[in-house]
């Protein structure tokens, strides 16, 4: 059985002092008049805590996404970041392909203000290895799979430093068993780098595979409709029955959001 804690949130997310994120009364508007794509988001997330989005296609996700990483402004209430800026991972891998693997994490050392070449090229290797692509460093993306080039992305992502990591949707291109090795790695990778992490998904089971905590977004506004602390001990798996108990009820909750919408 689940041992997930499911709560009603109203409107607000326990704010705690030291979030690692913490959105406040959130609205998102993209034209002057326009209905609003978000609406009235409190939300906080803590340092080291993995957070997974769930939405229907088009509630907003990327757009909150977007405005955690500065890339775009609210139009009211207030992103907070603490620890300066968040490092952004995207559903295509979005690498440089005239560069080699080594050169796109290059890149984010130097745009981090890493000097010394050897230095960099030392971390480089580092963060390969790290996401399981030792030797990778001369490959340029087209010669990498799919899945290898989404982990040279995780690396890059890592080599900017930042405390807190947003995926938007970065393996639903994959195939099922890449995305299931890459789950075990990336929950393997937040354990010891104590990363607080976003992550964006409209797949329910991926959600509770890798979530402590799953945010259900409504549509048309998006507000925080639902969310579920999610108990079950890691390494999950998708086919556990804890997580597909936990994935029927969840996902039960998202068609009425969709069938409330029309979509
Ligand atoms: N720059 C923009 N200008 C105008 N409208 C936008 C812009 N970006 C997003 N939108 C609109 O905001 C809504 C939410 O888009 P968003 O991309 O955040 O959805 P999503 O939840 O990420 O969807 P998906 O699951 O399909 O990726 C959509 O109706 C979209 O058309
Ligand atoms: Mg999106």
């Amino acid at each position: 059985m689940t041992a997930a804690v499911e709560t009603e949130t109203g409107s607000t997310t326990t704010v705690s002092a030291e979030a690692a994120v913490r959105l406040t009364k959130v609205t998102k508007t993209f034209r002057d008049g326009g209905a609003p794509v978000l609406e009235g988001i409190d939300l906080s997330v803590a340092p080291g805590e993995f957070v997974c989005l769930l939405g229907a296609s088009g509630c907003g996700k990327s757009t909150l996404l977007n405005l955690i990483a500065d890339l775009d402004k609210p139009s009211g209430g207030t992103v907070d970041v603490p620890s300066g800026r968040a490092a952004l991972m995207f559903q295509e891998s979005a690498l440089f392909p005239w560069l080699s693997a080594g050169a796109n994490i290059d890149l984010a050392l130097r745009l981090r203000g890493r000097s010394g070449k050897r230095e960099r090229r030392t971390e480089a290797e580092r963060l390969l290895d790290l996401v399981r692509l030792r030797g990778a460093y001369d490959k340029r993306p087209h010669q990498l799979s799919g899945g290898m080039r989404q982990r040279v992305a995780l690396a890059r992502a890592l080599a900017q430093d930042s405390k807190v990591l947003l995926m938007d949707e970065p393996f639903a291109a994959l195939d099922a068993i890449t995305r299931d090795v890459l789950h075990e790695e990336l929950i393997r990778l937040w354990e010891t780098t104590g990363l607080a992490v976003v992550f964006v998904t409209h797949n329910v089971r991926e959600a509770v595979r890798l979530g402590q905590r799953v945010v259900l977004l409504s549509s048309r506004p998006g507000r925080v409709a639902h969310e579920w602390h999610v108990d079950i001990p890691q390494p999950r798996r998708v086919e556990d029955k804890a997580v597909a108990d936990l994935s029927v009820e969840i996902t039960d909750h998202l068609r009425q959001e969709i069938s409330r919408h029309g979509r």
